[in-house]
């Protein structure tokens, strides 16, 4: 099951699960109620058969579909090292984000209601959406891999918009539905 909790920010590895001490965990519930993130668990073996993913895309619209794979190798290194620095940089999109880790893991730090970092891990069949207008960053663990699939509505915009972005319209739609309770789950 995935796991979500506040993070300490004091550590120095990003990398690292960076738990609270005594750890606090945030369920699910708690996450969708707080950020608007909604998490789906798919079976990875019959994803292609049992029709989970193909109802979510097709409630959703998601149109466009890829796979990438980030970790370092030798020849890439700087590459790797460039792609995770903006990826942890804090930003967000006017579009919702939405990945699928179909290998290794990673971390989606997302800020709550209060501005605080709720860390949630992924793991292979966890398949998160991050909304349009909400501040985020990402990164891998310290194995230093994930594959991950990418859904988008038409054709794919990856822009990402570092904080400060407040003045964006989809920040501002996302800061009217967390505070009047306008996230809602489809199915
Ligand atoms: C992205 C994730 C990594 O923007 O936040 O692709
Ligand atoms: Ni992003």
């Amino acid at each position: 099951m995935v796991q979500a909790w506040y993070m300490d920010n004091a550590g120095s590895n990003e990398k690292a699960e960076n738990h609270k001490n005594p750890p606090e965990f945030v369920s699910l519930q708690e996450l969708f109620k707080k950020t608007g993130v909604e998490y789906y668990k798919l079976n990875l073996a019959s994803l292609d058969s049992d029709g989970i993913l193909e109802k979510l895309k097709t409630q959703r619209g998601y149109t466009y579909e890829d796979q990438v794979t980030i970790r370092p190798t030798p020849d890439k290194l700087e590459e790797f090292e460039k792609k995770l620095k903006i990826f942890y940089t804090e930003h967000l999109h006017t579009d919702e984000e939405i990945r699928l880790c179909v290998e290794g893991a990673g971390y989606f730090d997302v800020r709550d209601k209060g501005d605080d970092w709720i860390r949630v891990r992924v793991d292979p069949g966890d398949l998160l959406i991050i909304p349009a207008g909400i501040y985020h960053r990402f990164t891998v663990d310290d194995n230093k891999y994930i594959v991950a699939k990418r859904f988008f509505v038409g054709e794919p915009v990856w822009t990402p918009h570092n904080r400060p972005a407040d003045e964006i319209e989809a920040r501002k739609d996302y800061i009217d539905k967390l505070q009047n309770g306008k996230f809602v789950i489809a199915n």
